[in-house]
Order: structure tokens, then sequence, then C-alpha cells
């Protein structure tokens, strides 16, 4: 079986129950914001952290209402974060269509995301218990917290690895700790076991973002949103600091300068990429992947008992390694 058929296998029917809540709270019945939400709805994501949510829950207890709407709440707040993304990245694709920015403009889609955050934080609300409502707020301060790190860190001379990986656990990897928090809560683990939970989602999500980092160094059909987008904003990523922090190549170091003063041509970009392949970057990045993939398999082999949920969250990890968008 593929990866995605062994992740469903387990909640099948609490995945549809999970994309109807979902469809549902991400409409509205008239006017412009009727028709962006629709936009939004069409090109549905990939799902991963609502599958998340389920899987972990599924793990240590059964599926309730408490872990549908946290999951619905979840995936909205990830879906606000990603309409205010594409304005503040100036993006013109997102899952394969117009981004919400590109198809109407930067008013609407700073609006319609704020719309959608304060839906996510409604359903958080429904599941009537204050500990998830608690995470999700704090969730959504870290994820601001990390993109505004990120921001800063552009006009910062230093190439670190360090605040790279502090960046994308607060970015990204927050939001796969906490579906996997609520997730153990709502399936009702004990305290330990939920920290331990915690630690998973935080390897899936720093896996989740070195992939995406990679995607952006390779041309690609497939992954439906631009490549080739983040030094051209003033980002370097895994790949390219760890070749120029292992290299110290001057004329390289000169050019990553450039990336962050905003002023470098699309050439050497093109260069800076081509050193960063030829010095290892992509495998060294693959190599840090690999070592939270083994956390993150040890914490399964341990911890989950049932063999289809076992193997379903194999898979998971798995995938969000292997995939392809
Ligand atoms: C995109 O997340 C944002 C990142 C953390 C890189 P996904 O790749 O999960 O987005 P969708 O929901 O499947 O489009
Ligand atoms: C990922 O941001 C984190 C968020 C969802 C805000 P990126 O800007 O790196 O992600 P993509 O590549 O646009 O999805
Ligand atoms: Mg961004
Ligand atoms: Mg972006």
């Amino acid at each position: 079986m593929d990866h995605l058929s062994l992740i469903h296998k387990p909640i099948r029917k609490e995945l549809e129950d999970f994309v109807s809540f979902f469809n549902n709270a991400l409409s509205h019945n008239d006017g412009l914001l009727s028709q962006v939400l629709e936009h939004i709805r069409n090109r549905g994501g990939k799902r991963m952290r609502p599958i998340l949510i389920l899987l972990i829950t599924k793990s240590f207890g059964s599926v309730t209402s408490v872990a549908q709407h946290a999951a619905v709440g979840l995936e909205l707040l990830h879906t606000a974060s990603l309409v205010h993304d594409d304005v503040v990245d100036e993006s013109g694709e997102r899952r394969g269509q117009a981004s919400v920015n590109a198809s109407y403009n930067n008013k609407v889609a700073v609006l319609v995301g704020d719309y959608i955050l304060s839906t996510a934080l409604l359903n958080m609300a429904l599941t009537d218990a204050s500990d998830i409502v608690r995470d999700l707020a704090e969730l959504g301060r870290t994820l601001s917290n990390g993109e505004i790190l990120q921001l800063t860190n552009i006009s910062n001379s230093r190439i670190s690895e360090e605040v790279y990986f502090q960046v994308i656990r607060q970015k990204t990897a927050a939001l796969f700790e906490s579906c996997a928090v609520i997730g153990a809560k709502a399936g009702g683990a004990e305290t330990q076991l939920i920290e331990e939970a915690r630690i998973f989602g935080r390897n899936i999500g720093i896996i989740f973002q070195i992939r995406d980092d990679i995607f952006d160094y390779f041309d690609s059909k497939e992954i439906g949103k631009p490549t080739g987008n983040d030094m051209a904003e003033g980002k370097l990523t895994l790949p390219v600091i760890y070749a120029l922090n292992s290299t110290k190549d001057e004329e390289m170091l000169s050019l990553a300068r450039k990336v962050k003063a905003r002023n470098v041509s699309s050439a050497e970009i093109a260069r800076l990429v081509a050193f960063t392949k030829a010095n290892g970057g992509i495998e060294y990045a693959e190599q840090r992947m690999e070592e939270c993939r083994r956390l993150a398999i040890d914490f399964i082999e341990k911890r989950v008992g049932d063999s289809d949920l076992q193997a379903a969250l194999t898979a998971y990890v798995n995938f969000i390694i292997d995939r392809k968008n």
C-alpha cells in the first residue's frame, strides 16, 4: 500500500466527517466573503494537521466531538496563516491556483484571513475544553512570533543554523506540536505521554519545514506554489546556511550578504543555489530530517499499540519526507 492509503486506513470515516465539518465552517451565504471562502474551499490542502490529530487521538482513545472541533480549529488557523503568508511573501500561487491576494488583492486577503482566524477561535471554543482553547491561543502567538523573528533575522548579518531552527520550530513545528498534544489530550492520555507526543509533533514539524525549504532549490510543477522565492525574499534556509558555514567561501558569503540586503539578481541566486548543491547542502538537510525521523519512529514503536495506527503514523512520517508537494 502507498503512504496515503496506509495513513487514511484507520481514520477513513473520521476524516470524511472532518472534511464536511471543515467545509461547513468555511462557508458563508453571500457577498464577497462567500466567494473568497469558496475559492479557498475549492482547492483543499493535504490536511496533514487534522490527520495528525485524528491519528493521535485514535491511538490513545476514540475520536469524539472534542477532537473534531479542535481539528477544524487548527486547520482553520493554518488556512488563515497561509492566506496571510502569501501577502507577506508577495506570493501569487497556492495549492496550484492563484493565491487570494493574487485573485483579489492584499486588503481582501488580510480581512478574509482575519475572518478565518476568528472562525478558528470559535471552533476551539466549541470543544468546551479550556486547556485546549488556551493551547490554541498560545499557538497563534508562537506562529506570529516565529514569522516576526524570521523577518527581523533578514537584517541580521549572522548566518546561523541555530536561528534557522528557532524560526522553524515556531513558525511551523509549533502547529504540529499542538496537533499531537491536542490529539493526546482528546484521546485521554496522561501527562507523561502528552509530553512525549509534543516532542513527536515537534520532530514531524521540523521535518515538514526542512522538506518545504528543500523544495525551494528545485523547479517543480507538482508543488503548486512558486519555488526559488526564499532567497529573493532575503531568506537563507538550512541547505545554503550549511554550505556557507562549512566552506566559508568569500565570494558566496558576499552573495549571501546581497540576499539579506534584498539586492540580489536572479542570476546570483542561481549561483548560490548551484554552490549549495555542489557543497552538500541538500544532503546535510536530508540528514537532519533523518535524525528527526528516527526519533519520531521510536515514539511510534514505543507508544502506539494498535498495528494499523502504528503503520499509519509511520507512513505519515515517511510521507512528509517523501512528499512532492
Ligand atoms: C504549507 O503547509 C506551509 C508550510 C508549513 C510549509 P502545507 O504544505 O501543509 O499546506 P497545505 O495545507 O497542504 O496547502
Ligand atoms: C511557512 O511559511 C509557515 C507558514 C505557514 C506561515 P513559508 O512562507 O515558508 O511557506 P510557503 O512555502 O509559502 O508555504
Ligand atoms: Mg512565509
Ligand atoms: Mg510563503
